[in-house]
């Protein structure tokens, strides 16, 4: 293995060397672990360090940090640490642990124990390998079930029969493991993953822990092939009978990813859009049905649900009530930025991809630079014109009509006058 450590950039490499000789003076075993170990023997970069201790961890990790000047942050309720470096890496410290789970489906009961224990845990056999850090055995694989034999194989194996059992959320990981890596569930693993979504198993996790996992597919470099092998294995129907992966829903991550910088650089929402791709043009009862299973938070449900509230604008648009730039803006003003953006990308007709897509960059944000001060200040009186004189101003801000403040400021002006000269 010290070939594999010796991949690792040499600030990291020299920060492993250091924590290994600070773990020897405090007589306690340090490892490298689980998707740090996989990565390193596939030969991928890697950007987080996972590290176990064989005794107290968040304590070590606290004695880390002041060695090394970073910034220590403990988890107590998970037993782990992190140890920001002061050269911007991170180090992930956990003390090592066995875990007893009491419901399937529901979060396990964790004990500080021994590494063999620890690896014992875990979900796949690529992933329960260790390696140690401490000066005398620095290096020294700990693979107790072939691991590495099986990244040979380019297989993911579960560990034990009851896997899934324990811990559904494996049923996600190992396709999205298998699909990341191009590897094959191994044989019996694959068999048990079917055994368990027959069995139910996906109904044993809360919406959260379930959305979470569909979160986790959505940062994939490539989601689609993690969807289109969940609904060969009968785990997207499993989530919801409505829910499916079918050409449609390739094209549509493809469009998605595929966008470069169509989205603002600090957008955030890109596994919204893959969401929202997987759940579009349901039925309601569907929409409503996966909303009520997945519990999401306000932005992706007001995503998907708005969803719905398009299909309203599309019918305004194709009859000609929709017309101008400024009437497209008050029709979508509510409708969630997420689902914008997805009908900016992916929708069928370039017209209204265009249109949501100056929506999205230039109006959504639109504003005035006059206000009712100015308008007092132009001299006219106070009252529910100036409601009606601001809204006709931004229209043809929108429109691009006006672009100025002092050209704001006089259609302020003529608007009050055409509106008075009615009025009198
Ligand atoms: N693990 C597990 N069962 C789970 C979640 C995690 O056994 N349900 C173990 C695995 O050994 C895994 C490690 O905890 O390697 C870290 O979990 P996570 O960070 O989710 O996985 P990584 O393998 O690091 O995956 P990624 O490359 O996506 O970060």
């Amino acid at each position: 293995m010290k070939e594999a450590i010796a991949q690792l950039p040499e600030g990291i490499r020299e920060r492993l060397t250091q924590a290994g000789r600070l773990a020897d003076e405090s007589g306690l075993d340090l490892y490298l672990v689980g998707g740090t170990v996989r990565d390193l023997l596939l030969g991928r970069a890697r950007m987080d360090i996972d590290l176990a201790v064989d005794g107290d961890g968040m304590g070590f990790a606290s004695r880390l940090a002041r060695k090394t000047e970073g910034r220590y942050t403990p988890h107590p309720r998970f037993l782990t640490a992190t140890v920001d470096l002061p050269e911007g890496n991170s180090l992930d410290v956990a003390t090592a642990r066995g875990e007893t789970y009491e419901q399937p489906g529901a979060l396990p009961r964790v004990a500080p124990a021994p590494i063999d224990v620890d690896l014992a845990r875990r979900d796949f056999t690529i992933n329960a390998m260790a390696v140690s850090l401490n000066g005398r055995s620095f290096g020294n694989l700990v693979d107790p079930f072939n691991g590495r034999g099986d990244l040979r194989s380019r297989l993911v194996r579960i560990l034990h029969d009851r896997s899934y059992i324990d811990d559904p959320t494996r049923l996600f990981r190992a396709v999205r493991f298998e699909q990341r890596l191009r590897f094959r569930l191994e044989r019996g693993t694959e068999r048990r993953f079917r055994e368990a979504v027959s069995g139910g198993m996906i109904g044993n996790l809360s919406g959260p822990r379930l959305l979470e996992q569909l979160r986790l597919i959505c940062v994939e470099p490539d989601p689609w092939p993690v969807f289109n092998r969940l609904e060969r294995l009968d785990a997207l129907k499993a989530i919801h009978p409505g829910l499916a992966s079918d050409d449609g829903l390739k094209t549509l991550v493809q469009e998605i990813s595929q966008s470069g910088d169509l989205a603002s650089s600090t957008y955030d929402g890109w596994w919204i859009l893959y969401l929202v791709a997987l759940f579009r043009p349901r039925r309601q009862e569907t929409l409503h049905g996966i909303v009520e299973r997945l519990k999401p938070n306000r932005r992706l449900r007001k995503a998907i649900e708005d969803m719905s509230g398009w299909s309203r604008v599309e019918q305004a648009v194709e009859s000609g009530r929709i017309d101008t730039p400024a009437d497209f803006y008050r029709a979508v003003r509510t409708i969630s930025e997420d689902t914008i953006l997805f009908l900016a990308l992916t929708h069928p007709d370039e017209a209204v991809r265009s249109r949501c897509e100056t929506y999205y960059h230039h109006h959504r944000h639109a504003r005035l630079s006059i206000d009712g001060g100015t308008l007092k200040e132009l001299g006219i009186p106070e009252g529910p014109a100036y409601g009606q004189i601001l809204d006709e101003v931004l229209s043809m801000k929108i429109n691009g009509e006006i672009g100025t403040a002092e050209e704001e400021r006089r259609a302020a002006r003529d608007l009050w006058s055409r509106l008075h000269r009615l009025g009198a």
